[in-house]
């Protein structure tokens, strides 16, 4: 068994779930957080020399592309990567509403576009995108995370029904809340004991 992951948000939360669960199958991760010091914890938390920790800005084209161009292709993508953002109308300001965008959605479509012809190449592959109930239910005061969410979920299931044929299979995942760092990383304090406890064990 020789299977290759690579999972976004690795260091925390359901990311690093993914990661726990895939190393007590066997398979080579590539691991990609942001934060250095969080990534280190991560590591040695999970303490398995099959996996390989790298630090990117997924906010950034750049490092979707340096991905795309630098990694081996991976059997399984876990798009995770993402942040909740906490602001009513006319509160988040047009760059950062680029920037959080590209880190949930338009970033994920590049990462994924950018392995899609090199898994059809191999002859399989399989996605799993991580969206948000917020995909379909009303968000108020976070609606731009909503908006994300329902965007990067619309792209997961008509990705799903075209590489059917592809022997590529695509899940979008729109989970509740969870209790992970999501909400305290943004003070959104009342939310913080709210939802399912993450543990695979
Ligand atoms: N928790 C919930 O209730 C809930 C509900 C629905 C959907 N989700 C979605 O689930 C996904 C995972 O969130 P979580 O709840 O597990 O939160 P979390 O514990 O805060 O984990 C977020 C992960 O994303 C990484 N990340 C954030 N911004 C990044 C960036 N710019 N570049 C690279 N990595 C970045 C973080 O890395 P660093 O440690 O380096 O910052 C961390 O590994 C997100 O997409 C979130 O929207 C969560």
């Amino acid at each position: 068994m020789n299977k290759r992951a690579l999972i976004t948000g690795s260091s925390t939360g359901i990311g690093f779930e993914y990661a726990k669960y895939l190393s007590k199958e066997g398979w080579s991760l590539d691991l990609i957080s942001q934060n250095k010091a969080r990534s280190l914890e991560s590591k040695n938390k999970l303490s398995y020399d099959k996996a390989q920790f790298h630090i990117f800005d997924l906010g950034m084209k750049e490092s979707i592309n340096s991905i795309v161009n630098n990694f081996e292709t991976p059997d399984l993508i876990v798009a995770n990567a993402g942040k909740a953002i906490n602001g009513k109308i006319g509160d988040i300001m047009q760059d950062e509403r680029e920037y959080f965008y590209y880190l949930m959605c338009g970033g994920v479509i590049d990462l994924i576009e950018g392995f899609i012809p090199k898994m059809i190449n191999k002859g399989n592959g399989r996605i799993i995108i991580i969206s948000s109930i917020g995909a379909k239910a009303p968000m108020p005061k976070s609606s731009l995370y909503s908006s994300i969410k329902a965007g990067i979920y619309a792209y997961g299931k008509s990705i799903s029904t075209e590489l059917k044929n592809k022997n590529i299979s695509v899940t979008v995942s729109l989970p509740g809340y969870v209790r992970t760092q999501a909400h305290e990383r943004v003070g959104l304090d009342h939310l913080i004991k709210k939802g399912t406890k993450l543990d695979v064990g």
